[in-house]
């Protein structure tokens, strides 16, 4: 596998994602936080950083025992420091340096740079410059404007390269990567889903013996994957709970409930709707409205789970980027914005441990993971609905008629976008009920009633986003029918922020 230390890079996962396409098994470490070097561990990516090497307190890893002993590649920030700290110069730019460059040279005899063609365009992102490497290290691509873009520490495997390979803009950039990953760590390239379900059933199986696990589902792709693995290790001492928060889209409770019973899974489903809108009765604020929910979530589990005796586990469905996201949380380099996600959430009087079988896959390949286990596309294709749900897509206090309400809205909006073949195309959809009235007129009648806003995202990952260019006439035929058939609502919008400077929910 390949470690990559992350400096608080935006680009870190993407680094991950590209090795991870090549079904070469990777992990991001903080830097400051370095594991054990088992055998296992075939090279070291260093990722770029917000901080400027020249900063005081800008990251000094050490690399006593990687640099020289392991293939090490060093981006953007990486690069300047593997060139700073042993004798080269870096200076801050004077001509801008982020976005599009082309290279002007790029060496062939090299290992890491074979197969990239000078005018290759790169992509860069980065204020400081190398202007000095020290003399044993070699410069093997080059742009108009940075002389050196690239080098190679001669008699060592240690590379530097100031541009990003790892975005998509850098359009041969998956060539160095897989140079580096397969040529030069010599990793092999048999990480797919297929290995993944058989070594993790097996690790189950080992670690679970014939204990008990309790699992939350929430109808999302990650619960529903997770579950199925664990049912594959462990059978029937798998119990699950699926709870009605009375936040669930239209009708969800029920179609979830059956198509879980038809993969075979045990599952109960507890509805404890009145529970929650007591919890939330009076609360506007996002945050609150949030904690509320979560803590009735826990009441409801922990009561529920009391009854399965003698459960030792907790399943989970956590995934990467909520691993990566709390790590950032609790003291690792990137900058976090909202800390919502489900990462050790649960009290500790619950005496439970966990077992999140995902906790190491990104959302696409959960989804691949979900196809080799013959998961329904159904439940692989959903979009993403977030835990709070319509908890906080219904703006201010939340009761049952708006909630009724915004099911209703939600689900002409999806199923129109499920009609026109739409669905496919979004990475996520969904609606919100604005606490704004507007004065509207209905036959001979004026209305004064309430707005929804429709939101229809596009993303890889949900960390940035752009919504999504559904046609004029689509949006029309929505708007009409929300209108003539959802009684309360007279007025429909359509978000058209992205992410950043938004995010995908409202709240
Ligand atoms: P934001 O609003 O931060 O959302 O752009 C990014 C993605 O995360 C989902 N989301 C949540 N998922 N529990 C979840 O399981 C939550 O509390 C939560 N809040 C947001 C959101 O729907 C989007 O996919």
């Amino acid at each position: 596998m390949i470690l990559i230390l992350d400096f608080g890079s935006q680009y870190t996962q993407l680094i991950a994602r590209r090795i991870r396409e090549l079904n070469v098994y990777c992990e991001i470490h903080p830097w400051n936080k370095i594991p054990e070097l088992t055998p296992n561990i075939k090279g070291v990516i260093l990722s770029g950083s917000p901080f400027s090497v020249r900063d005081e307190n800008s990251p000094t890893p050490d690399l006593t025992q990687i640099k020289g002993k392991l293939p090490l590649l060093g981006v953007c920030f990486g690069a300047q420091y593997l060139s700073s700290k042993y004798g080269g110069e870096v200076l801050a730019s004077t001509i801008r340096e982020y976005g599009r460059a082309n290279l002007s040279s790029v060496s062939q005899n090299n290992k890491l740079t074979k197969g990239m063609s000078v005018g290759s365009q790169v992509w860069m992102s980065h204020g400081d410059t190398i202007k000095k490497v020290p003399s044993n290290y070699t410069i093997i691509a080059s742009t108009t404007d940075v002389e050196i873009a690239g080098y190679e520490i001669q008699g060592e495997q240690t590379y530097g390269i100031q541009f990003h390979p790892e975005v998509y803009h850098s359009l041969e950039g998956a060539i160095l990567i897989k140079n580096f990953v397969v040529e030069i760590c010599q990793c092999k390239q048999s990480w797919t889903p297929h290995s993944f379900v058989e070594s993790t059933v097996a690790e189950l199986k080992e670690k679970l013996g014939n204990d008990k696990v309790i699992l939350a589902l929430s109808g999302g792709v990650d619960s529903s994957v997770a579950a199925v693995l664990l049912h594959k290790a462990i059978g029937e001492n798998l119990y699950c709970i699926f709870v009605d928060n009375g936040l669930l889209r239209k009708n969800e409770f029920q179609d979830v409930l059956d198509s879980y019973k038809h993969m075979g899974l045990n599952v109960k489903g507890v509805n404890a709707s009145e529970k929650f809108y007591t919890a939330l009765k009076g609360l506007s604020d996002p945050e609150l409205k949030r904690k509320a929910i979560g803590k009735t979530f826990i009441d409801v589990f922990d009561e529920e789970a009391k009854l399965v005796e003698g459960a030792k586990w907790l399943g989970q469905g956590t995934i990467y980027p909520d691993v990566i996201e709390s790590v950032s949380v609790n003291g690792g380099p990137s900058q976090t914005i909202k800390s919502h996600h489900n990462v050790g959430g649960l009290p500790d009087y619950m005496k439970l441990q966990v077992v999140e079988p995902l906790r190491l896959l990104f959302k696409d390949e959960v989804r691949r993971v979900g196809k080799s286990l013959d998961i329904d596309d159904a439940i692989l294709q959903r979009h993403p609905f977030p835990g709070p749900g319509l908890g906080i897509r219904i703006l201010g206090e939340v009761t049952a008629e708006k909630v009724r309400i915004i099911q209703e809205v939600d689900h002409i909006f999806i199923s129109s976008l499920k009609e026109d073949r739409l669905y496919g195309d979004v990475w996520q959809a969904g609606a919100i009920f604005l606490p704004v009235q507007s004065v509207g007129v209905m036959g001979d009648e004026r209305t004064y009633e309430n707005a929804v806003a429709l939101r229809a995202v596009s993303s890889t990952d949900g960390m940035t986003a752009d919504w999504v260019h559904l046609p004029y006439d689509f949006l029309a035929k929505v708007s009409n029918k929300i209108i003539n058939q959802v009684k309360g609502i007279n007025r429909v919008t359509y978000d058209i922020s992205s992410k950043p400077p938004a995010t995908i929910e409202w709240e």
